[in-house]
């Protein structure tokens, strides 16, 4: 298998598994897109992947990991690394890497979500760390504590799971109550927020978070607060439909307004730009980080921080894997929630 590499200017060295850790060349794998290439020579293209499998029916049904062989590929997780894995949601992607690194007791994985957790449970049999809680009080308290991990995984947004029940009130598809709580620990549900807040607050939660035009964003807050109180995600998605007046889309209108409440009520983009500053103290040296995310506003945090980092030459702790993002729609073609996911990755020095 041969790699297109850059000649690397500062000391940085990155694993392949079966070479010789002391004998490896010093290079960078700074152009990704054509490195990727290199990466999958004399494999099989990702186009022509089949489906991905998991390591169990039940696990296929709930939940099948984005970008799975891309990230195990980029990320390449040798026989006795750490890994960290900051949204584990139903393990997919935990258990094939760990089942790589075969090391079930220098790994941790973390989830705000309770009924994530409880699926992780017969991990911790194996001597797998479970921590319930938002990523970045869980990063802060593994560096307080020291710990330094080979891999770290941050795989944002909700899990097909939490889309796929209807009680969860993630989607408008199955009728279910206007919840979005990743962590039912807290208070303030989606059901609070659409019957409380101001039409101003909504009209900008709908634009900034939905990205949507800034009219129907006052529209759609506009006719929230008329229709007071909303129960149901099916209510909101009726007012929603019956709100717009455009051309025929591809996808449901509520879908932005959906994500927009979702991200408001988890406080989502807040605790991304939180987490990214930490990432660096959570890797060894040689570590790598990869994360995928869902939407522009996630992928541009995630862009910049890289960014910024790999343009402070010799001060940076980081280095990229990835020039580009790798996109699910090219790279896991057969999920189709892997549609909009976007892989950025990055080595520390
Ligand atoms: C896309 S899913 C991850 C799926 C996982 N990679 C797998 O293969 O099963 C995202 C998960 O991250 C969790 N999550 C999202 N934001 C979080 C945060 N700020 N802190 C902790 N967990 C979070 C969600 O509850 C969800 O379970």
């Amino acid at each position: 298998m041969s790699y297109i590499v850059a000649p690397c200017t500062y000391s940085v060295t990155y694993k392949k598994t079966n070479t010789d850790k002391n004998k490896q060349p010093c290079y960078r794998l700074g152009d990704l897109d054509v490195s990727v290439h290199g990466i999958l020579e004399g494999h099989m293209s990702i186009k022509e992947h089949p489906p991905q499998s998991s390591d169990s029916q039940e696990s296929l049904a709930l939940h099948v990991p984005v970008l799975l062989e891309t990230t195990l590929q980029l990320l390449d997780p040798i026989k006795g690394e750490s890994y960290l894995d900051l949204t584990a949601g139903y393990g997919g992607h935990a258990r094939a890497f760990m089942e790589r690194t075969e090391n079930y007791t220098d790994a941790a994985l973390v989830d705000r979500d309770d009924y994530a957790i409880e699926r992780l449970k017969p991990l911790s049999d194996l001597g797998v760390r479970l921590l319930h809680t938002d990523f970045v009080s869980a990063a802060k308290q593994l560096i307080q504590e020291g710990k330094r991990y080979n891999i770290v995984l941050v795989d944002l947004g909700v899990s097909s799971p939490q889309l796929d029940q209807s009680e969860r009130g993630f989607s408008f598809t199955n009728s279910g109550p206007l919840d979005m709580r990743m962590d039912r620990r807290q208070g303030v549900s989606a059901e609070t927020l659409v019957n409380t807040a101001s039409e101003g607050e909504l009209t900008r939660i709908i634009h900034q978070y939905g990205e949507e035009p800034i009219g129907f964003a006052k529209n759609v807050a506009k006719a929230i607060v008329a229709a007071r109180p909303l129960r149901t995600t099916e209510e909101l998605a009726t007012l929603i439909k019956t709100t717009y007046h455009g051309k025929w889309k591809k996808t449901h209108v509520a879908t932005r307004t959906f994500q927009a409440l979702r991200i408001a009520v988890n406080d989502e983009l807040r605790l991304v730009e939180d987490l990214l500053p930490l990432l660096p103290d959570l890797l060894e040296p040689g570590g790598r980080v990869g994360i995928i995310s869902f939407h522009s506003l996630e992928d541009r945090l995630v862009k910049r921080f890289f960014k910024e980092q790999f343009e402070l030459g010799l001060e940076a702790e980081l280095l990229p894997l990835t020039k580009k993002p790798m996109s699910g729609a090219t790279y896991d073609v057969h999920n189709p929630r892997a549609r909009s996911s976007q892989l950025r990755a990055a080595v520390k020095k």
